[in-house]
């Protein structure tokens, strides 16, 4: 399926056949069933990054360590490390589901190996398992606070939960910021990617309206990892990829601004423009902004001003600031 003006990308193609008797409408059952194939991929590779963690830790040389020496009892900490696959493995398939989501609602490239109706579902079904996959990061935080608490079951259960899902209920170090960062990404990815299975009630267009802000999920996602992973916790080519792979996002937004499947959405000439000036302007500083962004992603990767803090030293006893 292509995309064109008459049959707008960021509608679902399963709707659109509907009505001609062809597929039912995508639901969250049906979508949920979907999402196993992939779902079970994203185990997988969230254990083959367990896999990978772990043995670096028995290895010594996790940059984990470094920030938290602690950690080197790796049988006893392993919910902590599978936190850290699965916060991987996240943070991979929202990467994924936004990449599927600009491609659906941009221009469509001729080369694409999956049709239209199949990318759809590929991006409706790799976004539930982002937010199933982000659940489980958290909920493994949560679980080895619990461990760790000395307090009765209760107790311990009751300062997990609020450390884990209650913005400022974490009130240490880095993790005072990078904590409700990670839980804005969370709250906002469940209504954000929901409601598209109760579009019907709310309308279409205020579905399509607040779906587009799901891309601050995202930022936010990546913004969370950078401040707190202590696998990218210092300067170095694991973190410079982790920029480098935020690139290929922002060009993709900025077609999508650029070439929107929906022609509504084109930003024509001042004077073609048949909606409020202002309305003109927030489109055209949209646009400008994705440039900026891709600029400064550049300047980034180019001078290695990365936020990434400087390698640890030898004795890395006294380096322990993540918290
Ligand atoms: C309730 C929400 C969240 C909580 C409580 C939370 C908790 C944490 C904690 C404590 C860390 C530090 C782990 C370390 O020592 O490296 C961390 C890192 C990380 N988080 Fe989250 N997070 C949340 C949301 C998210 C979201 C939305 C994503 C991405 C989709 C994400 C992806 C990651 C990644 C990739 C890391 C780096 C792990 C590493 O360095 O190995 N987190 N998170």
């Amino acid at each position: 399926m292509t995309s064109s003006p008459a049959q707008p990308a960021s509608e679902p193609a399963d709707d659109r056949v509907a009505g001609a008797g062809g597929r039912r409408r995508p639901t969250l059952r049906s979508d949920l069933r979907a999402s196993i194939p992939d779902g079970l991929i994203a185990v997988a590779v969230t254990g083959a990054v367990f896999a990978l963690i772990y043995a670096r830790i028995l290895a010594g040389t996790s940059s984990t360590l470094s920030v938290m020496p602690f950690m080197a009892d790796a049988e006893k900490f392993w919910m902590y490390f599978l936190s850290q696959a699965f916060g991987w493995s996240a943070l991979l398939w929202a990467w994924i589901t936004v990449v599927l989501g600009l491609l659906l609602s941009g221009p469509r490239p001729s080369w694409a190996p999956l049709s239209g109706q199949r990318l759809e579902r590929l991006h409706r079904t790799t976004s539930l398992n982002t937010i199933a996959l982000i659940a489980a990061h958290a909920l493994l935080f949560a679980a080895e606070l619990v461990r760790a608490d000395t307090a009765g079951w209760f107790a311990a259960l009751a300062t997990a939960f609020v450390e884990t899902f209650v913005p400022g209920g974490y009130d240490s170090g880095t993790g005072k910021i990078a904590i409700p960062i990670g839980q804005a990404a969370l709250y906002l990815a469940i209504p954000l990617g929901l409601l598209f299975y109760v579009r019907h009630r709310i309308g279409p267009k205020t579905w399509r309206v607040l779906h587009r802000f799901v891309i601050a999920v995202y930022v936010l996602s990546v913004w969370h990892t950078l401040l707190y992973g202590t696998n990218v916790w210092y300067d170095g080519w694991f973190r410079t990829t982790i920029w480098l792979l935020q690139l290929p996002i922002a060009a993709l937004l900025l077609v999508r601004l650029l070439r929107p499947a929906r022609r509504s959405e084109k930003l024509l000439g001042p004077r073609a423009h048949t909606g409020s000036s202002t309305g003109w302007a927030l489109r055209l500083s949209g646009r400008l902004g994705i440039v900026g962004v891709i600029a400064a992603l550049i300047g980034v990767i180019i001078s290695g001003a990365d936020g990434g803090r400087t390698a640890p030293p030898e004795d890395t006893s006294s380096s322990h600031v993540h918290d």
